[in-house]
């Protein structure tokens, strides 16, 4: 069964609607371990838009399941996690203008950069996981570059608008999951993820981890966040 990492941004989204103090991501960690996560994730951006350095400092300190750093591949971003050390630093693109993370790493593209950044998080024994999307060629050079994990964007899957384009992107899905397997990389997934498409996505044999926020925080709205944890993890469980 796939662990799951709750992605607590969007509470420092509201937090920063006002900013004031609250809502605070760090009662949102404790509500969420309670509920069941197996990990809480958060994304540092370079803009500081929601999550702030003090937010990650906290958790770090507070925070009993892993942590997931979300991070751009930067000197600044990486000094920072080998600084707070988290147990996991997951590499994903970052724009200024995009609303969330739009797609995944150009890994074939980034390369030098990106191994620049992973050896350094890896030589302070922090996990590296990549964010890309569900392509062979991106899986490949991932492997290449020594990781830990790949986290394979699940959003086109998510936001299919017919049965059968959602089966051709979850094929996609599952065909890089499977090469990332033989591969000997720990298989991540993520984005776009709601109560209603996870359960196929967390069938897939060999998942490690999913990260979910979006729809878990927008439940939690009206059932409590560790009510909306409970519920999701049920789903990922069965
Ligand atoms: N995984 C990664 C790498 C992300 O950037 C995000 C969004 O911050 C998520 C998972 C979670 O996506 P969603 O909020 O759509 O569940």
């Amino acid at each position: 069964m796939p662990e799951l990492g709750v992605n607590i941004d969007h509470v420092a989204t509201i937090r920063e609607a006002r900013k004031t103090y609250e809502p605070d991501p760090v009662w949102a960690a404790v509500q969420a371990e309670l509920g069941g996560a197996d990990g809480i994730t958060i994304h540092l951006r370079e803009d500081r838009r929601h999550i702030h350095d003090r937010d990650l400092r906290i958790l770090k300190q507070t925070v009993q399941v892993k942590l997931n750093l979300e991070m751009a591949a930067t000197e600044e971003m990486t000094g920072i996690a080998v600084d707070v050390h988290p147990e996991q630093c997951s590499l994903v693109p970052e724009k200024r203008e995009e609303v969330t993370t739009e797609g995944g790493l150009d890994v074939i593209g980034n390369r030098e950069n990106i191994r620049t950044c992973v050896s350094k998080l890896q030589d302070a024994g922090i996990e590296v996981s990549l964010f890309i999307d569900p392509n062979p060629q991106q899986v490949e050079a991932s492997r290449e570059l020594g990781v830990d994990a790949v986290e394979l964007h699940t959003g086109r899957y998510a936001d299919a608008q017919t049965p059968e384009e959602r089966d051709r992107e979850f094929d996609a899905i599952e065909e890089a999951g499977r090469l990332a397997l033989e591969l000997n990389l720990k298989l991540h997934m993520g984005h776009g993820l709601n109560y209603r498409n996870v359960s196929r996505i967390a069938a897939i044999p060999g998942l490690g981890e999913l990260n979910i926020g979006h729809s878990i925080i927008a439940r939690a709205v009206f059932v409590g966040l560790e009510e909306a944890v409970r519920e999701m993890k049920a789903l990922v469980a069965d």
